[in-house]
């Protein structure tokens, strides 16, 4: 396995992977590896000659008050885990090497729709102002720099996957974009780099976080009842049982495009966002009458 740093170097690697034929598969992540990465590399895996990791915390998507400066970095261990996992290449940019120049016109942001509010005005976007024109400005220059075929993202982070899916379709970038269910420890608790400020406590507190989603999709499976308002309340009361575990949203929505709905239907999604002492978590369910992977 590679590690590069540089972009030129990392585009002249690729151009020879390219030469042999290989086709290149991408996990973007910001480092502080857990299995959720490896399953993202998993996903890409069998249809890639080369598979390129990168591991970027990105200034652009923090807040002023967020954890950038305590994020997790951990790049050693990571190249091990990675080349552990057959990663090819490494790619682990400094910021200058990405933003050598403080970005003037070229960040991405939400546009709003006609008749509705942008994709980002909800959810995570409004608790996180600026967040995903952060993340869709780093996601667009590593697929310019990486330039894959198909590239893998975690379906916990279901509001980034849904806006790094439409960026893809209306700025006709071509990458396959692959949705890998959400990975999740023995207990519930979706696997997150986050986890990792938890305390032992806090972390059994977490809990109530997927126990809240289980009963709403649990409740709907069995026929209690499809009001979006009756499950919610469901959900808060199941967060609420457990002390400093505060929601910053708990809704239901429509798969495409995120939206409230009040009758739940096959294919919507729970969505929830909770901070658990200081550390904010978020995690969501898909409603459906079979047995689908969360
Ligand atoms: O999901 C993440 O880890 C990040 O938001 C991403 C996609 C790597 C962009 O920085």
């Amino acid at each position: 396995m590679r590690i590069v740093t540089a972009i030129p170097q990392l585009r002249s690697v690729l151009r020879a992977a390219r030469a042999r034929g290989d086709v290149i598969g991408f996990v973007p992540t910001m480092g502080a590896l857990h299995d959720g990465h490896l399953a993202l590399v998993d996903a890409v895996r069998p249809r890639a000659g080369c598979v390129v990791m990168s591991i970027f915390v990105n200034p652009l998507q923090f807040g002023p008050s967020e954890d950038l400066a305590s994020y997790p970095r951990t790049l050693e261990g990571d190249s091990a885990l990675a080349a552990a996992h057959d990663v090819d290449i490494v790619f682990a940019p400094s910021a200058a090497e990405m933003y050598p120049l403080p970005p003037a016109v070229a960040v991405i942001p939400v546009a709003p729709r006609p008749g509705d509010v942008a994709l980002d005005a909800r959810w995570e976007g409004a608790v996180r102002p600026g967040h995903f024109a952060g993340v869709l400005t780093v996601v667009a220059k590593l697929f310019h720099i990486v330039q894959p075929d198909l590239a893998a993202f975690g379906r916990k982070d279901l509001q980034q996957l849904t806006l790094i899916r439409a960026m893809v379709r209306d700025l006709n970038i071509p990458v396959d974009i692959v949705a890998v269910p959400t990975v999740r420890s023995a207990d519930g608790l979706a696997l997150s780099s986050r986890n990792a400020y938890l305390s032992e406590s806090e972390r059994a507190r977490a809990l109530a976080i997927p126990r809240a989603l289980d009963a709403m999709v649990r409740a709907w499976t069995e026929g209690q009842t499809t009001d979006a308002g009756t499950l919610i309340a469901l959900g808060h009361e199941l967060l609420a049982q457990e002390p400093d575990v505060t929601a910053d949203y708990l809704a239901i929505a429509d798969a495409e495009r995120l939206e409230p709905i009040t009758d739940v239907v096959p294919g919507a999604v729970a969505m929830v966002a909770a901070r658990v002492g200081r550390t904010r978590l978020i995690d969501n369910a898909v409603f459906a009458q079979a047995e689908v992977p969360r």
